[in-house]
This record gives structure tokens, C-alpha cells and sequence, in this order.
């Protein structure tokens, strides 16, 4: 028999004021996995994960934990016997309790306890910490106890809404992946909710991409990257460049060569799109480009107008010759042409997406 999710969430709907905040989204989270929910604000990520949480009822939908069923129509088991344990932004810690304390208080008594609370926070890298008081910890140290006293009592479940944000850049990596690191050695699943997809995608076994309410697309982090299902689902991940045209017997002709379009009717617009660091750059040859290549296609020349130099790479816009629309290019940094330079672009045509028009 497989085993069932730890986490299954299905057709859950809310409103508020009639207005659909949650619109039929299913996930599941396998023990040991993390799934991101990523979207932009207000699409409805909190409003779902306090539904999971039992805070808020939905109006339509199930959650089950382990198979068995915790929410429906019917049925909803009160927040504490739900075996979920959350972690929020604000995660505030009891200002007057010590850091063993923190960690206890889900505990309840007993002879188990302050092994329990050791384990953890050795677990957490703060074996000597628990004598202190919250204000006496900086605060990635803090976020390290809060993960502590969520995880200690064992839920099979942990709810996190955009547990990092209120860390400086260099820690967050840091407290990210010793938290997933604990995570992952618990065994706990994990529901991660961010609207950052750096976050998701150093983090995540599976992303749910949701939007206005719903997820549009569901997958591990490499699919979702190279595979979006439409132009918004790419441009959420980075900058993008689209290039229009229109359908003429299976085909698309842009100045950058004809694409396949099967399927699609003559007359269809179509967003060719590509991500920066995608595109080719080439000198100009008197006028003249590159040869065209099979993978490459035609190149098309572009005039610079701005090169920025950003550390690691450069970001370079050109104005096209053909249409004057604006394209950007991510190059390597030792790269930088000065403004008005005329060079070649070509698209790596693997890694161009091609939707129809929405
Ligand atoms: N109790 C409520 N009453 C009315 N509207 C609400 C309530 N809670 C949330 N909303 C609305 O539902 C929508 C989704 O809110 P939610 O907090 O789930 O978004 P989010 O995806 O978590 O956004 P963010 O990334 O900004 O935290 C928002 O438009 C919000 O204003
Ligand atoms: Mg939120």
C-alpha cells in the first residue's frame, strides 16, 4: 500500500465578502517534504494556511492528515489536536520566559521534558542557551529558539508564512537551510508560504504557484523554472523578454527566425518569451551578424542603451533595430559595451517559451 500524504488539502474554497480569496486549491505534503505555496501578496496564501491551521473555516473543501480526514463541511478538529505546528513572521517569543521555557511550552510536564528541550535546542546550535532571556539573543538566534519550540513537540505538520522576512540577507540564507535541515531530520512536513521565488526555490521539494486564489501550476522547482505554464507563470521567476508575432501556417516569423507553432490557428498572436540570461550577444560585423544556426536562429541587431554592471553579471538593454521594442540581456560581468554599440542577438531557442496570447 503507499502511503498516504501527511497533508492533503482538496478543493478547499473561501470567500470573504464574496469575493473567492481561496478557489479550489489542492496540495499535498509527503512526510519529510517541503512544499512552497508562492505567490504574490494577496493571492491567498495566509487565508489557506489558516484554514490548515484550523483558525479559519473554509467553504468548501477537505484536509486530511495521514489519510485521516481533520476538515470538512462537516467535520473540523479543533487547532491543537491537529498535530500542526506553526511558525509566522512575527514569531514572538514569551518575553518573560527563559529560552528552555520557549522551548517547553508546548510540552506540557513531565519527565521527558527538558530532555526534550536539549535535544532541541542542541539541534537548533544553542546548547547553552537555555538560561536566557529572548531579549539577550539577536535575532536570527531567536528565530532559531521559535523553530525550536515549534518543532519540539513533534508535530507531523509545520505551517510557516514567511518565517525569514524580518531576517537580514546573509543570515536568512543561513537559518533557511539549518532549518530545512532540521526540517528534513524530523521528518516534518513542511507548507512554506512566500511570496519570494529565490525562497521557494531554495527551499522547496514542490512549488504550488498560485495566483487570484488558485493554483496554476504545481511542480518541483526545475519544471516550474523551465516549464511555466503561461508568460505571468515565467515572469513571476525573473525579468523576461517577449517577443510578439503572429501564427501563419503552423509557424511564427519573428526577427530572430521562425518558431513552431502547431496547433495554433492562423492569425493567433503569440508571446515568444525569454529569460535575459537566455539571449546571445555578437559584434557587428559591418553591418552584418553571425550565421544563422539551427539552435540559434537568426540573429537580429540591437543598439545599446544601457549596460549596468551588477557584481557576478551585466545587465545589457538594446534597442532593435527591426521594431525598437527594448530586450535585455544578463551577460557575464567582464562584459560591460558602451551605450550606442551596435551588436547581434540571438535566442537560445531551448529555453524560449512560446504561449499564445492571453
Ligand atoms: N478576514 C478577512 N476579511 C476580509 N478579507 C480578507 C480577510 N483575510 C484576508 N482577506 C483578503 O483576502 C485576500 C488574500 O489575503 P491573504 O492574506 O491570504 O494573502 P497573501 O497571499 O497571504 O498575501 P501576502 O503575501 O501579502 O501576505 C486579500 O485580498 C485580503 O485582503
Ligand atoms: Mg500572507
Amino acid at each position: 500500500m503507499t502511503q498516504p500524504p501527511r497533508l492533503e488539502v482538496t478543493h478547499l474554497a473561501k470567500s470573504f465578502d464574496r469575493r473567492r480569496v481561496v478557489d479550489d486549491v489542492s496540495l499535498s505534503v509527503m512526510p519529510g517534504q517541503v512544499t512552497c505555496l508562492l505567490g504574490p501578496s494577496g493571492c491567498g496564501k495566509s487565508t489557506t494556511l489558516r484554514i490548515i491551521a484550523g483558525v479559519d473555516r473554509p467553504d468548501a473543501g477537505r484536509i486530511a492528515v495521514d489519510g485521516a480526514l481533520i476538515c470538512d463541511s462537516t467535520t473540523s478538529v479543533p487547532p491543537e489536536d491537529r498535530s500542526i505546528g506553526l511558525m509566522f513572521q512575527d514569531f514572538a517569543l514569551f518575553p518573560h520566559l527563559s529560552v528552555a521555557q520557549n522551548v517547553a511550552f508546548g510540552l506540557g510536564r513531565g519527565r521527558d521534558v527538558a530532555p526534550r528541550v536539549a535535544e532541541m535546542l542542541a539541534r537548533v546550535d544553542l546548547p547553552d542557551y537555555g538560561n536566557r532571556y529572548p531579549h539577550e539573543l539577536s535575532g536570527g538566534e531567536q528565530q532559531r529558539v521559535a523553530l525550536a519550540r515549534a518543532i519540539a513537540p513533534r508535530p507531523r505538520i509545520m505551517l510557516m508564512d514567511e518565517p525569514f522576512s524580518g531576517l537580514d540577507d546573509r543570515l536568512r540564507d543561513e537559518i533557511r537551510d539549518q532549518t530545512l535541515d532540521v526540517l528534513k531530520a524530523e521528518g516534518t512536513a513542511v507548507l512554506l508560504v512566500t511570496h519570494e521565488p529565490g525562497e521557494a526555490m531554495r527551499m522547496a521539494d514542490e512549488i504550488a504557484l498560485m495566483r487570484d486564489g488558485r493554483i496554476v501550476q504545481r511542480g518541483a522547482p526545475y519544471n516550474i523554472y523551465n516549464t511555466p505554464v503561461d508568460l505571468a507563470a515565467a515572469a513571476f521567476f525573473s525579468d523576461i523578454n517577449v517577443i510578439q508575432g503572429k501564427v501563419r501556417g503552423a509557424l511564427t516569423d519573428t526577427p530572430f527566425g521562425q518558431f513552431l507553432t502547431p496547433g495554433l490557428p492562423d492569425g493567433t498572436l503569440v508571446d515568444i518569451c525569454i529569460r535575459p540570461q537566455h539571449l546571445k550577444i555578437d559584434f557587428d560585423r559591418a553591418g552584418r551578424g553571425p550565421s544563422p544556426t539551427p539552435m540559434e536562429g537568426s540573429p537580429a541587431r540591437g543598439i545599446v542603451q544601457r549596460a549596468r554592471f551588477m557584481g557576478s553579471e551585466s545587465l545589457v538593454e538594446f534597442r532593435m533595430d527591426h521594431d525598437g521594442t527594448i530586450l535585455t540581456a544578463k551577460v557575464p560581468s567582464v562584459f560591460l559595451p558602451k551605450p550606442g554599440t551596435p551588436l547581434w542577438l540571438m535566442l537560445r531557442r531551448d529555453r524560449c517559451f512560446v504561449f499564445p496570447r492571453a
